[in-house]
């Protein structure tokens, strides 16, 4: 089997895949209700939120149209806070339903300072939402979400998170710190195949949600909300991925979210310190670097494509290069979900032995 370590689709526990192999149900049966009942139930735990959580079947990306288009109308001004990649598509998909998007931009690698977004607040005070990425995948920078929740909560405004990449992962209690929108997807740190986005939305995104008049139709919670009382979804789930996040939420409940944070942190400093030892650098600054993806710096000497070519090839180990414009200027480790500090030491230890052999001539 190759050893996936990429930021997501992420490897899955046999058991989470063996339950994808269920024969179908009928998802307006009770079955089908009883387990998106209790499926609902644990992402809260997890979420450590008492508002409501909706499974929409899609990927990230639909998660964060729907936080937009359920809480915004056009022409209401949105700070877009963009550390990377990521962050630039939250503030796209904002433009594109027609919201006038205040943006705060920072060089990829650095996170987002929190007296910039208090500045930016104080300058625009039209400003109804702030769009922030929590863990920025593309560059392996975890933002400091606390901070930035109190900042925007001190001007009463809207926050709308991707935690995509960190939820169920790194710590982020919703409810404490106040995130009205929260998004994350199947196939990152919960150990599931891509396919489902998970939503929480809570009382202050609900009294958006009643003025809100973007477009709306397939990601509306107002649908959600109403078919999930049934036990049901508005539209047919992709039911096989629920199947398997009922198990892998067993499997997360029993090992312990605190446990599970806490193995995050222990895999990715492992990864960390693992890099320095063969030399290389760390593409984010040390102390906003994430827990669940770990972005390497290349320099002059190093050709990522091959390096990549070779470990895939000769060691089995799918690594992930840089995308946009960090593409050939960093490579990525995945280390989400399903994943120990020996899977980390079998990457280390390949790339040790690949480096040499993708040296620039
Ligand atoms: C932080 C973040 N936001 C958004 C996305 C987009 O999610 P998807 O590819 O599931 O649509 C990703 C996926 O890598 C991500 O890591």
């Amino acid at each position: 089997m190759e050893g996936l370590r990429i930021p997501g689709p992420t490897p899955c526990p046999a058991e989470v895949l063996e339950a994808m192999s269920r024969q179908m149900i009928n998802h307006r049966g009770p079955e089908f209700g009883q387990i998106l009942l209790d499926v609902t139930a644990k992402l809260k735990q997890l979420f450590q939120t008492k508002s409501d959580v909706f499974l929409l079947t899609c990927s990230g990306t639909g998660g964060l149209e729907a936080a937009i288009v359920n809480t915004l109308s056009p022409g209401d001004k949105v700070l877009s806070v963009s550390i990377g990649f990521f962050g630039e598509r939250f503030a796209t998909i904002a433009e594109q339903f027609g919201a006038e998007v205040v943006p705060l931009r920072y060089e990829w690698g650095q996170a987002a300072d929190v007296g910039d977004i208090r500045r930016a607040l104080e300058k625009e005070p039209e400003i109804k939402a702030v769009l922030v990425t929590h863990n920025e995948t593309s560059t392996g920078v975890t933002n400091d979400l606390a901070s930035i929740s109190a900042v925007v909560k001190e001007f009463d405004k809207l926050l709308l998170v991707d935690a995509i990449s960190s939820l169920g992962s790194i710590e982020l209690p919703v409810d404490d710190w106040h995130c009205d929108v929260t998004v994350t997807a199947s196939q990152k740190g919960w150990m599931v195949p891509p396919g489902l986005a998970m939503v929480s939305v809570n009382e202050e995104a609900w009294r958006a949600y009643e003025k809100a008049r973007m477009p709306r139709f397939n990601w509306d919670f107002g649908k959600a909300k109403s078919y999930l009382e049934k036990g049901q979804t508005p539209w047919t789930p992709a039911v096989s991925v629920v199947f398997a996040l009922s198990v892998s939420l067993d499997m997360m409940l029993k090992e312990g979210l605190d446990n599970i944070v806490a193995r995050h942190a222990r895999v990715a400093k492992a990864a960390r310190d693992g890099v320095k030892s063969l030399g290389l650098s760390l593409f984010a600054e040390e102390k906003y670097a994430s827990n669940t993806v770990t972005a390497v710096t290349a320099g002059d000497g190093l050709d990522i494509k091959k390096l990549l070519k070779i470990m895939r090839e000769e060691h089995q180990i799918v690594l992930a290069g840089g995308q946009q414009r960090l593409e050939g200027k960093i490579f990525r480790i995945g280390h989400m979900g399903w994943v120990s500090e020996e899977d980390i030491e079998a990457v280390i230890s390949a790339l040790k032995a690949a480096l040499p052999k993708a040296a620039v001539p």
